[in-house]
């Protein structure tokens, strides 16, 4: 479905991939390093991190042999997640036999869920925090050299970590993300993030314009608002006197300056507004991307899943956004067979499918985690096989989609912010246009962070491939 380009962005992160980080000038007499799974957010909290260990005299290495400090940034999302961490957790305490006095820690949602397990049964490490527990990093390391084994997985109320410049790791120096919000309120009954991550709190509006305004400042063009729901990102200052909502926060945002592009994940159904919808249209600079999870096309299943929206919300929703932004583009994430969903419903998700034509889908069949609402609630009947074989027609039928709206962008012109080269080739530039299409082009004068126009002449399942025209 993606190639190697579009691979690189937001959410294509999500459960597997890891990053190891940039190396630095400065010096330190620590080094650490750190791999993240799981989404966008896992991302950003590991550029968090990396400042916290900064302040300490920890430096980030991409080379593990060096490491005093290895940090695994886990995601719990699927048990397919999970796994890959304990292989790596498993690896790394080869390293860590090897060197004395290394320290290998857990990060993140795995280390929220498993609490001191991690420590006790499998004696794969040495340091567990969850993560609103990350500025105690540098206690614990110090207990942890004291030979103590040392856990925080206390969650917050009120931790957003506003304060903190994130360290910028491993990435293109053009696009970045900015956190606006931590936790979730909101339930979905096969989802593992309101108890990994918390209640839902929103980050002090002004402490984001600062960070966004930072980036472009340093060069950045592209700032992704992340937040599980943004849509409910709500701040109240502390005297009361000043309240800002998420459309309120995207046009701080896109105030900041006209040439810093400003997107946003994840949007959900239930609440997006056109208020959000009316900012975009308003600021040229706010992209016409949206990610919508759907999960289902069925409305039992939905309210099995306790989205609280239904196949018609659903569908309306995508109306108003067509509607008004006439060419938004539009994500989405599909879960194939969930507890009890019969054929029938299966093709409600694949005929909803059809109605919108994603641009992007995250699709997954439903992996049961421990705890959740549905697995207190639901049997998870559905057989394996089942589950991959429809998985494999909402693939199927999102590939098909994908490669017809490529096909419709041939002989159109778009506006792409240039990334840095294409990993097909140093002499192609690669870069996205508004609605979050992968586009490369030849090189010619341009470089990383230029806005360029470029013509589409051809195109991959994946990919625009076009000629700058000015
Ligand atoms: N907050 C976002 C939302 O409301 O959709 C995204 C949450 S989650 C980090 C990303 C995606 O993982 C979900 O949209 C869902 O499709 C998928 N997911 C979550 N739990 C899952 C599970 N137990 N099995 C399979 N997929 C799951
Ligand atoms: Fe999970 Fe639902 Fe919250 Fe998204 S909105 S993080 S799917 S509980
Ligand atoms: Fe995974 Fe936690 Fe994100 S479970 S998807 S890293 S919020």
């Amino acid at each position: 479905m993606l190639d190697l380009d579009s691979k690189v962005h937001d959410e294509s992160r999500q459960g597997e991939a890891y990053a190891p980080v940039a190396a630095s000038t400065q010096t330190y007499n620590k080094r650490f390093y750190i791999e993240s799974y799981g989404c966008a957010m896992n991302f950003n909290d590991s550029e968090i991190v990396a400042s916290i260990l900064g302040e300490e005299g920890y430096g980030p290495t991409r080379n593990v042999e060096e490491a005093n400090l290895i940090l695994v940034n886990t995601c719990s999302i699927r048990e397919k997640a999970e796994q890959t961490v304990r292989n790596r957790l498993t690896e790394f305490k080869r390293y860590k036999q090897r060197t004395p006095g290394m320290l290998v820690g857990v990060l993140g949602c795995m280390a929220e869920r498993l609490k001191g397990k991690l420590l006790e049964e499998e004696k794969l490490v040495d340091i567990v925090v969850g993560p609103d527990a990350y500025r105690s990093l540098p206690s614990l390391i110090a207990e942890a050299e004291g030979g103590q084994k040392s856990v925080n997985v206390l969650l917050s109320r009120e931790e957003t970590y506003g304060d903190i410049s994130p360290v910028r790791l491993d990435n293109n120096g053009v696009t970045s993300f900015v956190s606006i919000m931590r936790g979730c309120n909101n339930m979905c009954t096969f989802c593992v993030v309101p108890f990994t991550r918390g209640r839902e709190r929103s980050r002090d509006a002004h402490s984001i314009v600062r960070e966004a305004t930072d980036l472009f400042n340093n060069g950045y063009r592209e700032v992704t608002l992340l937040g599980q729901n943004v849509d409910s990102y709500y701040w109240i200052s502390d005297d009361g006197s000043e309240t800002v909502t998420f459309a309120n926060l995207l046009e701080m945002v896109a105030q900041i300056n006209p040439l810093l592009r400003v997107r946003f994940s994840t949007s959900h159904p239930k609440d997006i507004t056109d208020d959000v919808l009316f900012t975009m249209k308003k600021y040229e600079n706010v992209c016409n991307y949206i990610h919508l999870p759907l999960q289902s096309g069925n409305t039992r299943i939905l309210q099995l899943m306790n989205r609280t929206y239904t196949r018609e919300w659903y569908i309306k929703k995508v109306d108003r956004i067509r509607e008004i932004l006439p060419d938004c583009g539009i994500s989405t994430d599909v879960i194939a067979g969930f507890c009890t969903e019969t054929e029938e419903e299966h093709q409600d998700t694949l005929s909803l499918m059809d109605y919108v034509k994603y641009d992007l889908a995250y699709m997954y069949f439903y992996s049961e985690r421990p705890g959740t609402l549905a697995a207190r609630r639901y049997r998870d009947d559905v057989p394996e096989e089942v589950k991959k074989r429809r998985l494999a027609e909402i693939v199927e039928l999102h590939r098909r989609h994908s490669a017809e709206n490529m096909e419709k962008e041939v002989g159109k012109t778009f506006k792409v912010l240039v990334e840095g080269p294409s990993k097909r080739s140093a002499d192609q530039l690669f870069g996205r246009n508004d609605q979050n299409k992968a586009i490369i082009f030849p090189k010619e004068n341009y470089k990383k962070g230029d806005y360029v126009m470029v013509k589409v002449e051809s195109c991959t399942s994946g990919t625009l491939i076009g000629k700058a025209v000015g």
